[in-house]
């Protein structure tokens, strides 16, 4: 690995320092990384452990690892043998000019830096690193938020013509993205572009492939982005994949998108799409299903649809039971609360009924202070006649 994190949870870390948290190895005298010094940021971008470091140089470029995480046959894409041919495979890009692959400036063997792209990835999936959900947030004023809105299909079927497009030059340089989903497809209002080249293949098996993956992946599953479809659009695409085993493929997906639409419709369901399509491929199956690539491919993302369907509705359950729990403590709380709490009318209705037995008090204490006094000056004006008395009686004892 060209960067290796020596902390202990790098998931904590949005920032690592050279030599205080990452290690670098240089390939060789021309490794790209030799022209960081400890200032370089490098950031947590990609999810496996081979792709997780990245660094940002000059603002808009990425220093990224040429070859993303090893895949084994378990993948709904099978196992890919193109990490010895990886240096080879990307330099065919370096000065491409192409809006629908990002650009690629240098590479060593084993890191190429590249533009970062501008825009949204059509599928975020947790794979947006946070770093770029927070400059996007810094750079731009508003974002898109892609989710929110309602896509016109004009504009929905350009991104998809250009995303074809890019894969078509690289079938022309004898590539393959190799990993041609919604989450590696970047999007602004003009244009959508390829990111992640870190399973770029020049294996001929991996573009048909890639042509499968992206319609069923990426083409049929961003269609639910725009309200409207047309069925003539639909049909020719499972027209141009029946004959995806033949160079040409992205072309003739390419040529789909690029003509205009007159029965475009509003889509009552979602999946209305995802049915006339399956429909118009079943029509042309006996071209299609002789495949044991695509057979796989399809039998191992059926199988995963369920089993990660079955995961979010199991994350689901959780999830509405830990809500309901919480849901329960706060009444529970709330009920406690009640209990040991006056109710404020009581409270006030107890606090004047003090008052008034206060007041009561005290004009009683004033009235009995009144008749204290007036005893205080009986009792003065006896005193002054028992003095006068004991007076007399002195007097007429002296006679
Ligand atoms: N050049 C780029 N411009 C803009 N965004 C990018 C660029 N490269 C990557 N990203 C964003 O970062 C995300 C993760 O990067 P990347 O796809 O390279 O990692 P990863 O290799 O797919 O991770 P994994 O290990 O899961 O394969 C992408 O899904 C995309 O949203
Ligand atoms: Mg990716
Ligand atoms: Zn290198």
């Amino acid at each position: 690995m060209p960067i290796k994190s020596i902390v202990e949870n790098q998931h904590k870390k949005a920032e690592f320092f050279i030599g205080r948290d990452v290690e670098l190895s240089f390939c060789s005298n021309a490794c790209l990384l030799k022209m960081l010094d400890e200032r370089a940021r490098v950031v947590r971008t990609g999810q496996s452990d081979a792709t997780a470091l990245t660094v940002i140089v000059n603002q808009d470029h990425l220093l990224v690892p040429l070859a993303g995480a090893k895949r084994s046959e378990v993948h709904v894409l099978g196992a890919q043998s193109c990490h010895s041919t990886a240096r080879e495979n990307w330099e065919k890009l370096v000065g491409h000019n192409h809006s629908a692959l990002m650009p690629v400036y240098r590479v060593c063997n084993c890191m190429a830096e590249i533009q970062i792209v501008d825009g949204e990835a059509f599928e975020d999936a947790a794979t947006t690193p946070a770093w770029k959900k927070v400059r996007s947030i810094a750079v731009k004023s508003e974002s898109s938020h892609l989710k929110s809105k309602v896509v016109a299909f004009d504009q929905w079927r350009e991104w998809m013509r250009g995303l074809a497009c890019g894969l078509n030059e690289l079938e022309k340089m004898g590539l393959a993205h190799g990993d041609p989903y919604p989450f590696n497809a970047i999007c602004t209002d003009s244009c959508a572009t390829w990111v992640d080249f870190g399973h770029l293949s020049d294996d001929p098996a991996q573009r048909f492939k890639d042509a499968w993956a992206f319609v069923l992946f990426t083409v049929l599953h961003t269609h639910r982005l725009s309200a409207t479809y047309s069925p003539a659009l639909l049909k020719n695409l499972a027209s141009a994949l029946s004959e995806a085993e033949q160079p040409g493929r992205f072309e003739k997906i390419r040529l789909v998108f690029a003509e205009p639409y007159q029965d475009v419709l509003i889509a009552s369901d979602v999946r209305v799409p995802c049915l006339i399509f399956a429909e118009s491929l079943v029509e042309h199956s006996k071209k299609i299903f002789g495949s044991s690539d695509l057979s796989k491919l399809l039998f191992k993302s059926t199988v995963q649809y369920f089993s990660d369907f079955l995961h979010h509705v199991q994350r689901g359950n959780n999830y509405s039971t830990a809500f309901n729990f919480e849901l329960q403590r706060h009444h529970f709380m709330e009920q406690e609360m009640l209990r040991l709490m006056v109710p404020k009318a009581e409270h006030f209705g107890m606090l004047s009924d003090m008052n008034r037995v206060v007041s009561d008090r005290d004009a009683e204490i004033l009235s009995l202070s009144q008749r204290v006094m007036e005893c205080e000056g009986k009792i003065g004006g006896l005193s002054q006649l028992i003095t006068n008395r004991d007076g007399r009686i002195e007097s007429l004892t002296q006679q």
